[in-house]
């Protein structure tokens, strides 16, 4: 604890909806008093109740003691006006988004409270900076970003606006450490940190699938079995509801003005338009009807496999896969067999092309080496592709790997996902979202990632992820796909991408 912070004992929470509710439950259980007030008649009492179900949940589950339980219920309280929280030390705004309602409830605070007190926001989008220029005591307001559902999401984001003292950031640091969340300080952009760094890869799986390249559910299964997400792109907008990851992806375009990398797709907005919102609605990417019958990403065939395999250009990378699967190959063509290649960033077409490839185009099949491969393959053809061909390669997979076919795609579908999550972390980096190892600690706690951005971009090797990204930008003119200057020079200096400025 630094000298400046100033311990906080009570807690109050304006708007006892979902994120007021779980602030109110996280404060208590860390032992501050956390008085709860909301517009709405029994609003408040009701999330008292609330809490007191959850506490009691903990002790059925040997979680808690029922004494922990009722001294945290006992630091419960219910405000019957805005005059009930002159006595908290910190209070925290929960109430709809909408800049001329949270403004009416700061300008009112700042006749009930002292200067000393300070008032956080939860908003998600709305900068704090623009809240406090409506205040007249600027430095001790802040943003305190928690996660839904609060009790059981580590994160919270600390956002001082212009104004924000560090004493005050301190303290509300101290207070996040309280109330049992990993807080870090965040810049005040769109988005803050976690919802705009989360951007990447729920639109790059739809513009893989935009373009046709694989289906949601070939793309989900790549990005759990070779990346280990706990979800793909599309089993999670379904999950968090297209009528809420649209607004936000659209909100945090429009904000860094039409930045290409943060575009979403015609179709997500679409899906939100015609009312098929993901799992709330019974069907999203998914069907989830009681009847519906789940898509299968994976290749299935009844073909012999292949008799041998060429390889004309091998790698490490491609012989250690070949070898672990013990499947044969020879450099030499015999004019008929499956001609196997393993492109880093290219696409089958642009790699038959530079190496003079046309007359064998169709016996060409990519294999994508990069990601956990020990589950799941994924191969990738050039249009005119021979079937028979592709069979062939399935047949000779499928006894020792899941297989997905997709179409031909810089970068195939989960090194662009990867790449395009990591350029972002970069791209955060550079522009001071938070500090390096915050951005990585954000981003595995408030999404849930296997891997930070730039622990995932280490992964790979910062030079992969560059050329995954630089090929994609040349190969489809889009500067959706322009590599952050922060991977660039690190690429160009052969350092990681966790090397500070
Ligand atoms: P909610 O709709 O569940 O609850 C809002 C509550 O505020 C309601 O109970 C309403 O009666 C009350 N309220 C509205 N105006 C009021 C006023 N002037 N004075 C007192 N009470 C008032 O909303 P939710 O989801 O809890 O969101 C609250 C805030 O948290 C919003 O700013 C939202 O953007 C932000 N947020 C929401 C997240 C989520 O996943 N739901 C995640 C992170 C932030």
């Amino acid at each position: 604890m630094t000298e400046h912070v100033k311990p906080i004992r009570h807690v109050g929470i304006i708007g006892a909806g979902a994120m007021g509710t779980g602030i109110a439950h996280v404060s208590a259980l860390g032992g501050m008093q956390a008085t709860l007030l909301d517009a709405r008649e029994g609003a408040a009492k009701a999330a008292c109740e609330q809490i007191q179900k959850r506490l009691d949940r903990q002790v059925e589950k040997g979680r808690m003691s029922q004494e922990e339980v009722a001294s945290t219920a006992q630091r419960l309280h219910v405000a019957s006006g805005m005059q009930d929280l002159a006595q908290c030390d910190l209070i925290v705004e929960a109430i709809v988004e909408n800049i001329d309602a949270k403004l009416a409830v700061f300008q009112e605070l700042e006749t009930l409270v002292g200067p000393e007190v300070i008032l956080a926001s939860n908003t998600s989008s709305i900068p704090i900076g623009q809240i406090a220029a409506g205040c007249e005591h600027r430095s001790r307001i802040a943003g305190m970003h928690f996660f839904n559902p609060v009790p059981l999401m580590k994160l919270v984001e600390i956002i001082p606006g212009p104004d924000t003292t560090p004493a005050v950031v301190d303290t509300l640091l101290d207070a996040g450490s309280k109330m049992g969340r990993t807080p870090v300080v965040v810049k005040d952009m769109p988005g803050f940190l976690v919802n705009y760094g989360g951007r990447a890869y729920t639109t790059e799986g739809m513009a893989l699938a935009h373009e046709a390249v694989a289906t949601p559910a070939q793309i989900d299964a790549i990005m759990r079995d070779c990346f280990h997400f706990r979800m793909g792109p599309f089993e999670l907008a379904d999950l968090t509801g297209m009528d809420v990851n649209f607004p936000v992806s659209e909100f945090i375009h429009g904000n860094f003005f039409a930045d290409p990398r943060l575009r979403s797709t015609p179709q997500h907005r679409y899906m939100m338009q015609t009312g098929n919102l993901g799992r709330k609605t019974g069907r999203g990417f998914y069907d989830y009807g009681k009847d519906a019958t789940q898509p299968d990403p994976n290749a299935h065939t009844d073909a012999t496999p292949a008799s041998a395999i060429v390889v004309p250009h091998s790698t490490p990378a491609l012989d250690e896969l070949l070898g672990t699967l013990g499947i044969k190959t020879t450099a030499q063509d015999d004019g008929e067999s499956p001609i196997l290649i393993a492109p880093i960033g290219q696409d089958c077409s642009s790699y038959i092309h530079q190496h003079d490839m046309q007359q064998q185009a169709a016996r060409v099949i990519a294999i994508d080496v990069l990601g956990d491969t020990s589950q799941r393959v994924t191969l990738m053809t050039a249009p005119g592709a021979d079937n028979a061909v592709i069979d062939a390669v399935v047949a000779t997979l499928k006894p020792h790997r899941k297989v997905c076919v997709i179409k031909d795609s810089p970068g195939f579908v989960g090194p662009r996902i990867a790449a395009m999550v990591a350029n972002l972390g970069c791209e955060m980096a550079q522009t001071g979202v938070a500090g390096i190892e915050d951005i990585d600690k954000a981003m595995r706690l408030g999404l849930n990632y296997p891997k930070g951005p730039l622990e995932l971009c280490d992964s790979l090797g910062v030079q992969t992820v560059h050329s995954v990204l630089t090929y994609l930008q040349e190969l489809t003119g889009d500067d959706r796909y322009r590599p952050s200057q922060w991977l660039r020079r690190r690429a160009q200096l052969g350092l990681t991408a966790q090397t500070p400025a």
